[in-house]
């Protein structure tokens, strides 16, 4: 392959000093994202792990999700410590703010959404923690990034069942009043996963039951967060 715009994009950025994600825009309007190891302090390492291992597993779920067709963004190039992906889009935060977007697009990059993670699952694959901000739409196609905590596993088990609860707390977290987005996504999720993926979220979800209580208690001494209020309406949507 030879593009040597990109090849000297990708050049002057790894000369920089290492930032974890930038954006690269080459002059003829093509758009890649460069993720790079984050260098952590002693400290941070010990609360957030060893960021080379988290690289090491996004990378390679980059890879072996792009090979089977399954929605992430993929690889273009890479390097020790480094990975340059295709542009996805905007996030689906991005997505519910836009001004130029209507609604049935909107609903529709949820959907597309529901039914990627609803894809990934199927082929006995989680993504470990996919936020409503690790989502990307195009315009016509979901596919999930930062894939630190991805793993294979067990089709509709508990993984796969974790998922969605981080999906929809996320979604919550940002539009507690309003469920409109996470109701697309959870609807495209229950056809396209695999069967008992959706009981196997009511059981997690049963299991998570003192967390609820837990995070309304906390909630009463801690009015203003978001996190926590967003606990309780993701277990009660996910009982359902
Ligand atoms: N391939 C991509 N396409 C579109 N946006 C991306 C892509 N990769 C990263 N981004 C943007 O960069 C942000 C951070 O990337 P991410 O992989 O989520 O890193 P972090 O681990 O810091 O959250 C994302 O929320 C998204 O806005
Ligand atoms: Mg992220």
């Amino acid at each position: 392959m030879t593009d040597p715009e990109l090849d000297a994009a990708l050049k002057t950025a790894l000369a920089e000093p290492p930032r974890r994600v930038r954006q690269l825009d080459l002059p003829d309007g093509r758009r890649f994202w460069l993720k790079r190891v984050e260098r952590l302090s002693g400290r941070l390492r010990l609360q957030k792990g060893d960021p080379a291992q988290a690289f090491a597993v996004e990378r390679d779920g980059l890879r072996v999700a792009a090979a089977a067709g399954l929605p992430v963004a993929g690889v273009v190039a890479e390097g020790p410590d480094w990975v340059l992906m295709p542009d996805a889009g905007p996030v689906l935060p991005e997505v519910v703010d836009a001004k130029g977007l209507g609604e049935a697009e909107k609903m529709q990059a949820f959907a597309e959404a529901g039914r990627a993670l609803g894809r990934l699952h199927w082929a006995g694959m989680a993504h470990g923690r996919p936020a409503v901000r690790d989502v990307c739409w195009d315009g016509r196609e979901a596919r999930f990034i930062d894939l630190e905590r991805f793993r294979h596993a067990r089709r509709a088990g508990f993984w796969q069942a974790v998922d969605v609860v981080m999906f929809a707390q996320t979604a919550f977290t940002l539009w507690p009043e309003d469920a409109r987005w996470l109701d697309a996504a959870l609807e495209a999720y229950a056809v396209s996963a695999p069967e008992g993926a959706m009981a196997a979220v009511r059981r997690l979800v049963w299991w998570l039951a003192p967390l609820g209580w837990l995070a309304a208690g906390l909630s009463r001494a801690r009015p203003g967060s978001r996190e926590l209020l967003a606990v309780g309406l993701t277990l009660a949507r996910l009982r359902r």
